[in-house]
């Protein structure tokens, strides 16, 4: 079978076999143990900062136990990145509150602090109340400008809950995120940059808050001898199978962080030499990105190979297509679609065994949220309707890299 190139698979250190089997043989085979304690104490070493960590069974439950912990209620609104994926904004709805979208600023493309502070605002004006907490989102790794936002965020007294599930061992001035706010949300998904198979965990600031989130990880358990519940809690801890999934990827983690980095210099390096293609880079040293995925913007002018073609500049004048813009026969713009090039190239890609994917679309764009406020700047949508994802973990090879590189240069006409 030919070799397909994934945009970031998992990679095992070896190591991870010799935990899970650990925990079969003295049975701990249930969401807390060794492998779990263990686990903790690894992310607590990588983080630093005298934080505290809680393993839990998702990125996702991470963000929603970090609302929950900031008092976030029904009829209550949370600003969010708007360019992310769901996961940053769903638990937001779980609770009965509001998201509300920020747009992003273009160099980081994470969430504008000028932005920001405009809706906190007009938040205030409209509604006679501040957001319960703001959720500044690492995208593909990116640091988002925190000292600016934390900044606005104490102006006001609203926590910050950094959402690093995409961008664990990604750091601000040699800190890692996840460590500036209240808290910060790691993911252990399968493409992360550590993988439990499916999994999270949650940074808080000292063992009181710790504890608070174990509590509402635990069905909020109260200490009796016998099941006593005062409060409403969740089955969200991580298993201790999981757990030693994580123990293995600890011992990889920052060969991990040193590949995506040295993927992303194969990357850089190429496409400084290819007009109409600009690499994603970092906007100062400042910006210290594990590259999660590698991302590009496609030149709206430049033409992208299509075998629908004729088809494609036939239908290009019904549709008001820029000039030398190629639309695909099956993907002609409805509202708000990555522009043609970005599919064309996606297809060839696909078609030469290469998975990539466009940008995360805008959450103020996603109909399941069209009716929360949102702050816009047009950025977002900007890079949506250019930006393709690029194949950029521990499984990329120096070699695919040049491969995809030069489809990518055989794709543009
Ligand atoms: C930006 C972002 N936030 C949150 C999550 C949620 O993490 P999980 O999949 O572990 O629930 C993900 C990834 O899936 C993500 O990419």
């Amino acid at each position: 079978m030919e070799k397909r190139i994934y945009l970031c698979l998992a990679h095992m250190s070896g190591k991870e076999q010799a935990f899970i089997q650990e925990a079969f043989d003295t049975n701990w085979v249930v969401p807390l143990g060794p492998n779990v304690n263990g686990f903790e104490e690894d992310l607590k070493r990588f983080v630093g900062q005298q934080k505290e960590v809680v393993a839990l069974s998702s990125g996702t439950a991470a963000i929603h136990l970090a609302l929950i912990a900031c008092g976030v209620q029904a009829g209550d609104e949370v600003i969010c990145q708007s360019f992310t994926f769901c996961a940053s904004a769903n638990p937001v709805s779980y609770l009965g509150a509001t998201p509300v979208f920020i747009d992003s600023e273009p160099d980081s493309w994470n969430m504008d602090p000028a932005l920001l502070e405009q809706a906190i605002l007009d938040r205030k004006d409209k509604t006679g109340r501040y957001p319960k907490a703001i959720i500044p989102v690492a995208l593909y790794g990116m640091p988002y400008r925190i000292e600016e936002i934390m900044a606005v965020a104490e102006r006001y007294g609203i926590p910050v809950i950094e959402d690093a599930a995409e961008g664990m061992g990604s750091r601000w001035k040699e800190q890692v995120l996840g460590t500036f706010g209240e808290y910060g949300v790691l993911s252990f998904n399968g493409n992360k940059m550590i993988t439990t198979s499916g999994g999270g965990a949650l940074i808080c600031k000292d063992t009181e808050s710790k504890q608070r989130i174990m509590w509402l990880a635990t069905q909020a358990r109260e200490a009796y001898p016998y099941y006593q519940h005062e409060a409403i809690g969740y089955n969200y801890r991580l298993s201790n199978i999981c757990a030693g999934i994580g123990r293995g990827q600890m011992t990889i983690l920052d060969e991990h962080i040193a590949h995506h980095k040295h993927i992303a210099q194969l990357y850089r390096d190429a496409f400084a030499g290819i007009d109409g293609i600009t690499y994603h880079d970092a906007p100062s040293v400042d910006f210290d990105a594990n590259f999660w995925l590698s991302t590009i913007l496609i030149d709206e002018n430049v033409r992208i190979k299509d075998e629908n073609l004729a088809y494609a500049e036939a239908i290009q004048g019904a549709v008001g297509g820029a000039a030398g813009v190629v639309h695909t026969s099956d993907r002609i713009h409805t509202d708000c679609e990555p522009n043609g090039n970005v599919e064309a190239l996606r297809i060839q890609l696909d078609k030469a065994g290469i998975e990539s994917r466009p940008l995360w679309k805008p959450m103020h764009l996603q109909p399941v949220f069209k009716n929360c406020p949102a702050y816009t700047n047009g950025t977002a949508e900007a890079m949506f309707r250019k930006g393709l994802c690029l194949p950029s973990g521990p499984m990329v090879t120096d070699e695919d890299v040049a491969y995809i590189v030069q489809q990518i240069n055989n794709a543009i006409l």
